[in-house]
């Protein structure tokens, strides 16, 4: 493994949940489907946040392979935090004590309304806060448009979120679960076939972030989408709000959300993989540990994600647009399209 040593404490105890096996010198070995961390991640080592690529003749090219990277499904992986980030901020953050309300663990930030949601604490602490996101913010997106330029002038910046709560042992309903294998949908914001994609960095100072994940996006529609209702949904075609619905919701402040059949079906696939005990038992496993501070972009609307412990994580999301892509063809609305022979939304 190439991230450092960090990648290779793959303990007794993780192993006997993770059909996944070891060499002697405890280095990761193949899983039962010839994966290992080293087939998703990807390190990048020459690109800093002050003077971009190491190699300015190859900036071009560089940035450009990280999109495609990022669209076959790999994750960049930053042994560091890649922007602008600092040290006041990261210790505010860890002495958060959230509310035991059970009712927000994590806390949101919308950085175009510059609102937060879930935040304890008093009006100083809060007002702190939400200075500490809308910088964070800020800051992932400057990092995010020079690190993947051919999707910079397209890149909209989406919600964030503070992750303080430890990940292992959370008590959740089965569709809330975060240690389930899944690929993320959001119920409140179609995607029409855009992509989610998101920027997490683990500010612990001492313990890893460590996930799971299975195989390909294309693998798990090949083997499971039809199963999840995919050509049900397909041959419903996609709803729109009619004009009446859409006066009544505006006149009360609603969001006027229209699914289509992409969204439909992607929020059903979320639910079916957390639903199917045999398919998270089972499926080929690939551990991933994200060591203290560093940092890790991906797809998650394609790239199936298990969280199985971890505690403070900080999150941004982007949408990125279909046009932005490099490889559309790659797509989960593409691939599953494909398969169900008709249009999915109405892009
Ligand atoms: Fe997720």
């Amino acid at each position: 493994m190439t991230c450092g040593g960090q990648w290779d404490k793959l303990t007794a105890s993780r192993l006997a949940t993770v059909p996944m096996t070891t060499t002697n010198d405890g280095s990761p070995e193949a899983n039962s489907a010839g994966m290992t961390d080293a087939d998703v991640l990807v390190p990048i080592k020459d690109f800093q946040i002050a003077s971009g690529w190491a190699s300015p003749a190859s900036a071009g090219a560089r940035a450009r392979q990280c999109c495609e990277q990022l669209e076959e499904g790999r994750i960049l992986f930053f042994d560091r935090i890649p922007f602008v980030f600092f040290k006041e901020d990261r210790e505010f953050l860890l002495s958060q004590r959230q509310s035991g309300s059970g009712l927000h663990k994590n806390i949101s930030y919308r950085p175009r309304e510059n609102v937060l949601r879930g935040a304890a604490g008093n009006a100083r602490e809060h007002a702190q806060m939400l200075e500490i996101m809308g910088r964070y913010s800020t800051e992932v997106m400057r990092f995010m448009e020079r690190l993947l330029e051919p999707y910079a002038s397209q890149l909209a910046l989406d919600y964030a979120s503070f992750r303080p709560e430890e990940e292992s042992g959370r008590k959740l309903p089965t569709r809330k679960r975060n240690d389930l294998l899944h690929v993320d949908a959001f119920p409140t914001r179609p995607m029409n076939g855009h992509r989610i994609l998101r920027c997490f960095t683990n500010i612990n100072t001492t313990s890893a972030r460590v996930w799971n994940t299975t195989e390909s996006f294309a693998a798990l529609a090949a083997r499971h989408a039809e199963k999840a209702g995919l050509a049900r949904i397909a041959a419903k075609g996609s709803r729109r709000t009619g004009p009446l619905a859409r006066q009544i919701k505006e006149a009360f402040g609603l969001k006027v959300a229209d699914h289509s059949a992409y969204d439909r079906f992607m929020l059903r696939f979320h639910d079916y993989l957390k639903e199917h005990e045999e398919f998270q038992i089972n499926c080929p496993k690939i551990l991933l540990e994200f060591p203290p501070g560093s940092t890790w972009i991906c797809y998650t609307d394609a790239v199936p994600h298990a969280v199985l412990s971890g505690q403070y994580a900080l999150e941004q999301t982007f949408i990125v647009p279909l046009p932005a892509l490099l490889k559309p063809e790659l797509a989960p609305i593409s691939v599953l399209e494909k398969m169900a022979g008709t249009r999915l939304s109405h892009h």
